[in-house]
């Protein structure tokens, strides 16, 4: 059985390609799953794909990703910096989690430098655009095959 991974992104990155294109760069976010896809089928892994702007949405799909998905991977855009809600549920749900960002996050405004989730997260990957998807799913493998 091919492993599973759940691809969660968090508010306004259904807006990217429009939003801050300096900063995000212009792909939009089927671009960046499209290429996740092609990749992942490289890497004979299986991928949910979703976003959504609400926070206890995200919650509902982190607690329900329990005996579906071997590892998650997040972008949790803004919640991040705000969010005990996510972190607690990535806790308690106890799927091996990777945090994600498209921009490196230490390196800009100080409310961004602190993730609520990264002490819960196997590890943090930022700053590498749409290849810090792509490292997310590699890391994933990684994290699956040493869980076993
Ligand atoms: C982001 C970084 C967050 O600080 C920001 O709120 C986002 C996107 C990123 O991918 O770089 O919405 O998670």
């Amino acid at each position: 059985m091919f492993m599973k991974i759940l691809f969660l992104n968090g508010p306004n990155l259904n807006l990217l390609g429009a939003r801050e294109p300096e900063v995000y760069g212009r792909l939009t976010l089927a671009d960046i799953e499209a290429q996740v896809r092609t990749r992942a089928k490289e890497l004979k892994v299986e991928v949910d794909f979703r976003q959504s702007n609400q926070e206890g949405e995200l919650v509902d799909w982190i607690q329900e990703a329990k005996g579906k998905f071997q590892v998650i991977v997040i972008n949790a855009a803004a919640y991040t910096h705000t969010s005990v809600a996510l972190r607690d549920a990535i806790s308690a749900v106890g799927v091996p989690t990777i945090e994600i960002h498209l921009s490196n996050i230490h390196a800009r405004e100080e409310f961004r430098h602190k993730s609520l989730i990264a002490s819960v997260c196997r590890g943090q990957i930022c700053g590498f655009g749409v290849k810090s998807y792509i490292l997310g799913i590699e890391a994933s493998v990684y994290v699956n095959a040493a869980v076993k």
